[in-house]
């Protein structure tokens, strides 16, 4: 027996307890540790039950994730199918009570269902969350979750991933019984209540597989839901088949049908990517010189400065997390607008039912208007959310300084301005950072967290810890202009912008990009934004701009002429009341003109060229971000992208995508554009390293993180 899982008997009762810190993966190990147990029992006359429990905070959370990347990359040759394990323990003699708390997900809730009955703690979730890597449940679960389940669930659980409280699933079948308190006391007695009981196998459950006609209509449904919902992603349909095939098959034939299915998923380029992107997401959490046991600082309140855009949604998302907030304008009219825009947003996400009546009241009560910086002085930290001008942020800064305790952390939300000329107002730069929210902030999970030169790592070390407890995903980012989302998407969006010019139509740039898997165009993204925000910082630093050097002409002149996106009704498209875009012939009409002014050639440009253009042209930034250390590994910068900018996750982020397409390619083709199109195309010079020696960025970075 492994140490992993423990074989202990209590009057008569066998209890199986795995104890694989910190989620009890179901990794190989694991796997042959149950099958060792299960083999023990079935020798054992005197077993009269089995008990499976997970140690620690969970059940099983799954299969190990990592043994996937291995099996895919050749790292390992064979993984052994859990599938005949669990028959073998759903064939014991003798009841089999699967317990749970924390999570039984994926492989977890596969082998519980193999169990006779399932136990919970009411706080516990189940689910089948495996297309969010790319693949399906592959061990049985699309054959056993329809049959406690029922179609429709199982069809929605098997492609949505969703999880699934504890309460549902008892409501739906999958768990038998909820428990409070000592949940192996109860598992025990339960086993005991149903000695006498015949056993009723899972997988020989059939009368929840409902009727051919019906079950037609969910899964039409359901493929059209996952055609829209998950656009472009494979996993989801291939769930919904497997589903269909516990329908259509027996069992045995059932589970080789989603075997084929699993497999293909597994080896496809978009499950390595999905799995890139869920260790990604926890690797960025991990920075080099700022440890775990790093000491952090307590954020139990908050002042905000700003009630705008950005102010408002800031507020919310603290209050979301119970963080009570102080929230200040320049006067009360401003102050007033921005509590209403907040009253709306919640108001909104009431009807669209993301939130009770009740919770938003309880949210809105943390929000206290102030038009008083004296009131800041209790706060643990504030977050500045004023208009991105230097000036105004340093005499905001200076005035933070004056009244704010000492150790309270100092936080701006630009997204561009320097942090540490911001710092250089308060005579204690180590507490203050960058904390960039994405709009709207109560809703994107990105957080860039932005290092000065003098910030402290106890004020890093909060800021990340920070952003969990607020939802967020938050990325270490270093400190430049518009550091590394906003660095990155300038040349995206300006050679979306020099396409147009040179005689693609606005709609084709945007569906190159939306077919690529981005979740709007560019210049859709530039309306919605607001062109104008660009605009002005553009005429801020045009004097900085390199004569002879081409600059995107037609985003200004539409600024000039009031077409500054949804806002105004008009930017590359016209909007009609509701934001409804549609193409606007008058803006190509303008385009012609202005580019046959400018002398630009007219030629015929293919899907394949705008979508190189405009991703190869983030790569390229994004190697220089990473060779200067702004970013800190390939990983942070898909992960920026995955969560801010609405880069496909099948396709693992910008980074993750160049090294599938091979270095040496995109440094290719990133020469080819340099000879036709001049300057802004020079290859970074890290791409072109990593690309003559046959390496990866995720190589780079690997490294790089090992050197520190
Ligand atoms: N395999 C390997 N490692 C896993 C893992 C898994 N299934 N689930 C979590 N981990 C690791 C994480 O990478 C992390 O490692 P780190 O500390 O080194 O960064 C650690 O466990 C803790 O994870 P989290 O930081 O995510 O902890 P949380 O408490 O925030 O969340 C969780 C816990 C909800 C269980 C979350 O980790 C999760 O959703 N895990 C993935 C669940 C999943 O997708 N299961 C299906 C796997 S595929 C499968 O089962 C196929 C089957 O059908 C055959
Ligand atoms: P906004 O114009 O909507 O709001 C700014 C608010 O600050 C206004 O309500 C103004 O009255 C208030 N204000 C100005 N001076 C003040 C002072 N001294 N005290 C208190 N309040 C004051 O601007 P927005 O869009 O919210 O931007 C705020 C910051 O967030 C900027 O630095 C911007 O670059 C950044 N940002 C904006 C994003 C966006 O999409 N709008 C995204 C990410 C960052």
């Amino acid at each position: 027996m492994s140490d992993l899982v423990q074989l202990t008997k209590i009057d008569g009762i066998a209890v199986v307890t795995i104890n694989n810190p910190p989620v009890n993966a179901l990794s190989a190990a694991v796997s042959k540790g149950i099958a060792d147990a299960v083999a023990q029992i079935e020798k054992d006359d005197t077993v009269i039950a089995v008990v499976f429990i997970g140690a620690g905070r969970t059940f099983i959370a799954g299969a190990d994730i990592k043994e996937f990347g291995e099996l895919t990359s050749g790292k390992i040759i064979c993984r052994e199918s859990l599938k005949p394990l669990l028959v073998r323990i759903e064939d014991l003699r003798v009841p089999v009570v699967m317990a749970i708390h924390g999570t039984a997900f994926g492989g977890g809730l596969e082998l519980a269902m193999a169990g006779h009955y399932r136990i919970a703690l009411p706080s516990a979730q189940v689910g089948q969350p495996e297309v969010k890597l790319g693949i399906i449940p592959g061990a049985a679960g699309t054959q056993r979750l329809p049959r406690l389940a029922g179609v429709a669930k199982a069809v929605e659980m098997c492609a949505e991933g969703a999880p699934v409280k504890a309460e549902d699933a008892l409501k739906c079948g999958i768990l038998d019984r909820l428990v409070e308190g000592d949940l192996l006391a109860a598992a025990l007695a339960l086993a005991r209540e149903v000695l006498a009981k015949p056993a009723a196998k899972t997988r020989e459950r059939n009368e929840k597989l409902g009727a051919p006609d019906r079950n037609a209509a969910i899964f039409a449904a359901a493929r059209e839901t996952a055609r829209k919902k998950q656009r472009g992603l494979l996993a989801p349909l291939a769930a919904i088949d497997a589903v269909e095939a516990a329908t259509t098959l027996p069992f045995e034939q059932g589970c080789q049908k989603e075997e084929e299915l699993f497999t293909k998923c597994l080896f496809s380029d978009q499950s390595k990517a999905l799995i890139h992107a869920f260790f990604g997401e926890r690797e960025v959490a991990k920075i080099p010189d700022v440890p775990k046991e790093t000491p952090t600082r307590g954020v139990n309140s908050v002042g905000i400065v700003g009630a705008g855009t950005m102010g408002g949604g800031i507020a919310m998302v603290f209050a979301n997390a119970g963080i009570p907030v102080l929230l200040k304008e320049t006067d009360q009219a401003a102050l007033d607008r921005g509590l209403a825009n907040i009253q709306k947003n919640y108001a909104n996400s009431v009807k669209r039912g993301r939130f009770t009546q009740q919770y938003v009241e309880e949210r809105r009560k943390l929000i206290w208007p102030t038009l008083d910086y004296g009131e800041f002085a209790g706060v643990d930290m504030v977050v500045e959310a004023v208009f991105e001008s230097m000036a105004l942020k340093k005499e905001v800064f200076g005035q933070l300084d004056r009244v704010c305790k000492p150790g309270a952390v100092l936080a701006t939300n630009t997204s561009s301005l320097d942090i540490d000329e911001i710092a250089s107002a308060t005579g204690r730069p180590q507490s203050v950072i960058g904390t960039h929210f994405f709009s709207p902030a109560n809703v994107m999970r990105l957080l860039e967290i932005v290092r000065g030169a003098s910030t402290s790592k106890e004020v890093i070390a909060t800021c990340m810890q920070l952003s969990k407890k607020l939802g967020k995903v938050g990325v270490l980012v270093g400190n430049c202009m518009g550091f590394v989302g906003n660095r990155m998407f300038g040349p995206y969006r300006r050679e979306a912008q020099f396409l147009v010019e040179e005689g693609a139509s606005v709609e084709a740039v945007d569906t190159a990009l939306y077919d690529f898997g981005m979740a709007m165009g560019p210049l859709a993204t530039g309306d919605l934004a607001g062109l104008d925000v660009g605009w002005r910082i553009r005429k801020e630093f045009r004097h900085l701009q390199k004569p002879g050097i081409r600059q995107p002409l037609i985003e200004d002149r539409l600024c000039e002429s009031g077409r500054f996106g949804q806002k105004t009704g008009a930017g590359w498209y016209k909007y009609d009341e509701n934001r409804k875009s549609s193409p606007d012939p008058q803006v190509a009409d303008l385009i012609r003109q202005w580019t046959s002014e400018g002398g630009i050639a007219q030629r015929e440009i293919s899907a394949e060229e705008i979508v190189d253009r405009c991703i190869y042209t983030l790569v390229n930034e994004g190697a220089r971000l990473l060779e200067e250390g702004i970013a800190l590994r390939a990983v942070d910068i898909d992960i920026i992208y995955l969560n801010g900018y609405g880069f496909p996750a099948y396709r693992g982020g910008p980074m993750w995508y160049a090294d599938t397409v091979g270095l040496k390619k995109v440094c290719e083709r990133i020469r080819e554009f340099q000879q036709r199109l001049g300057i802004w195309w020079e290859p970074a010079p890290l791409l072109q390293r990593l690309a003559e020696k046959g390496k990866t960025f995720a190589e780079f970075s690997s490294r790089q993180s090992a050197a520190t």
